[in-house]
């Protein structure tokens, strides 16, 4: 962090949902690098903000009957309330569905066809709706199946422009090279190195089968296109900054870190850097990936009604303690679990008994033997080793932030609270006083008074009110002049006029989320969802016949489908379009009797329409198509 001005972003959040505590994570921890970076005098700016075009929000609106626009306002507006409550400092919430930055899309995009780095063909391939991203043959989990996150993707065929990606392989694979530290953990590197050099296919950048999306620019005359969701959502770090209008701000770019989880890292490790360097625009200085948030051990999801909500923990628990429990509970980089136990115990524990004491005692003893008036307490000439000591630590910790090693912060942060409590016990001020060492005992008081300031200076990033309150107990104010002189140049504070303030940290004794299911109760109810239990009511809601296969033949220009013609016992037989070329052909299906679902709502694949589902059974090694043993007359219920 050379450079004077600093520029910290978060991913922006899609409206399809509502915040979690994986979104509270990132974001707490982006505020605590935007606070620090203040704190230590830099011209800082911090955005955040929301992604609301593509298709999964289109959709997601649509279920609710609502226009896309609207729905966004009301999510975006959840996502602001909920970082205002947080103590979310950002400088900027920026939304995609904001003027300037379609502008700025659109003139990136402008930029990106004038170097040649656009051109317009087809694609032909999977998509995954929930992630927003196309896959390969290849990379999908048995021919079906999003390897990202397990949902089914769907084929699609249309007209794109696709960005050359793969023109920027070699210039990407240099800047990892030269950039040691660009992806942090630096754990993570190699799996975007092997990534790029597997090599890289050209990005579809446009989509033409839905509308959601920022149109392309004037200038490229094709207004039936809209831009792929994440070509749009990259941009936002730029367009903030008001890339394409008035770039006065873009003075804070590049940024020093864009904040991300793990699940996004290739978006913002491999296509961000590509996009920047088609744009001529400087790269980011770090991308920083965390892990993934579980409850008691258990996957967060929906379905399993497991979510942490973030506000109703900050309710119970006191929103700074739940920062705090986030940023020391987890290794950057690594997997978390919140439990309530945990959340608990490092309120009594770390904060409680090792901050909260620590803040009581000072009040005590300075209390009982000065009035609360510390004066020109000379603490090198008593105690030089123990401050020698904390301002050694103290000095040497702030590299750990910058390896984005903060869970090592804190847990360094917390040392010199030994060496005071320690210096309490061994000195013992009463001890001092009964003996008339009077100054002995000031200097003591006037030690700790400081070790505690010097604490509360660092953690104020993390911490913003709970420090405020004990920097007021202590009279003196946490602002950049205190971190440089207690801090950068090791100085202490000679005065101090100590008063009495509130427990800051009451001990909790039971659990507060009430409805929180215990560890044991979730696992059972997993179980119970694993087997998918149904009533024979649900079951009977398929129909499922057996039908003779009376036409078969190739779908053109597809390597999966066949189109086949069904007797289901009906006037006429139900055209189907079934993904199983690799495994049955044409003519072998012909006059073979099949088992159908009859009752889909029909579908269309490659632009024709399926009027039914074969059944099958899948596996590694293949597929086979399920049948009656001996053949039965065509529409046979099955059930
Ligand atoms: O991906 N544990 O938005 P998104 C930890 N719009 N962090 C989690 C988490 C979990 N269980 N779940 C989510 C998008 N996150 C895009 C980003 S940026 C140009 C566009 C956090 O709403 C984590 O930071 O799906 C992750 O990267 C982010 O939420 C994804 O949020
Ligand atoms: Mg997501």
């Amino acid at each position: 962090m050379s450079c004077k001005n600093t520029y910290i972003t978060t991913p922006i959040y899609y409206v399809n949902d509502v915040a979690h505590i994986g979104h509270a994570y990132t974001t707490v921890i982006a505020d605590m690098l935007a606070r620090y970076s203040r704190l230590v005098g830099r011209n800082t700016f911090f955005l955040t903000g929301t992604d609301e075009h593509g298709q999964k929000i289109e959709q997601s609106a649509k279920q609710r009957g609502r226009a896309p626009q609207e729905y966004a306002d009301e999510i975006s507006a959840t996502f602001k309330n909920l970082w205002d409550d947080f103590e979310i400092s950002y400088d900027k919430f920026i939304r995609t569905t904001d003027n300037e930055h379609k502008i700025g899309v659109q003139k990136a995009f402008e930029v990106m066809m004038e170097n040649g780095d656009v051109y317009k063909d087809v694609y032909s391939g999977n998509y995954c709706v929930s992630c927003e991203t196309f896959f390969t043959d290849k990379q999908l989990v048995n021919d079906e199946f999003c390897p990202d996150c397990g949902k089914t993707t769907s084929v699609i065929e249309e007209e794109s422009y696709f960005f050359r990606l793969s023109k920027y392989e070699d210039k990407l694979l240099q800047y990892y090279k030269e950039n040691e530290d660009f992806i942090l953990p630096r754990s993570k590197r190699n799996e975007i190195i092997r990534f790029v050099e597997g090599g890289l296919n050209d990005l579809s950048v446009t989509r033409t089968s839905f509308e959601w999306g920022v149109k392309l620019p004037k200038s490229a005359n094709d207004p039936k296109h809209v831009m792929y969701v994440w070509l749009d959502a990259l941009m936002n770090y730029v367009t903030a900054l008001g890339y394409g209008q008035d770039e006065a701000k873009m003075e804070f770019w590049p940024a020093k870190v864009h904040l991300i989880g793990k699940d996004i890292l290739r978006f913002h490790a491999v296509y961000w850097p590509a996009f920047l360097m088609s744009l001529g625009l400087e790269l980011p200085k770090h991308v920083a990936a965390h892990g993934w948030w579980t409850r008691d051990g258990q996957k967060m999801s929906k379905s399993k009604g497991n979510v942490v909500d973030p506000k109703e923990v900050a309710d119970a628990y006191g929103i700074e303690n739940f920062r705090y429990f986030m940023m020391r509970e987890v290794p950057f980089g690594q997997d978390g679990d919140f439990s309530q136990k945990a959340l608990i115990d490092r309120i009594n524990s770390d904060l409680g008994n090792d901050l909260g004491n620590l803040l009581n005692r000072i009040i005590g003893m300075s209390g009982k033997y000065f009035e609360g008036n510390i004066k020109g307490a000379d603490i090198e000439k008593y105690y030089a080793s123990e401050l020698d000591e904390v301002n050694d630590k103290l000095g040497s910790i702030e590299p750990l932030l910058y390896e984005m090693q903060i869970h090592r912060f804190l847990e360094e942060l917390w040392k010199p609270l030994t060496v005071a409590n320690q210096a309490i016990d061994r000195y013992q001020p009463w001890t001092l006083m009964k003996e008339g060492r009077e100054e002995e005992a000031m200097a003591l008081v006037g030690l700790i008074a400081n070790i505690l300031a010097k604490v509360t200076v660092l953690l104020h990033p993390f911490m913003p009110k709970t420090t405020d309150k004990i920097a007021e107990a202590l009279h003196f104010s946490i602002d950049t002049p205190a971190y440089e002189k207690l801090i950068k140049n090791k100085g202490v504070l000679e005065d101090f006029v100590i008063t009495k303030i509130p427990p800051l940290f009451p001990r909790i004794e039971e659990e507060l989320l009430k409805d929180d299911k215990g560890a044991e109760e979730q696992k059972q109810q997993e179980q119970e969802e694993d087997l998918n239990l149904i009533t024979i009511d649900q079951f009977f809601e398929t129909k499922l016949k057996v039908g003779t296969v009376v036409e078969a033949k190739e779908v053109e220009g597809s390597s999966k489908l066949l189109l086949l013609q069904v007797d289901i016992g009906e006037a006429a037989p139900r055209q189907v379009v079934a993904g199983i070329k690799k495994y049955y052909s044409a003519a072998d299906l012909l006059d073979s009797q099949v088992c159908m679902v009859a009752n889909l709502k029909p579908a269309k694949l490659m632009g024709l329409k399926s009027e039914g589902m074969l059944l099958a059974a899948k596996d590694k090694k293949g597929l086979s198509l399920i049948r009656p043993e001996h053949p039965r007359k065509a529409g046979s219920d099955i059930g």
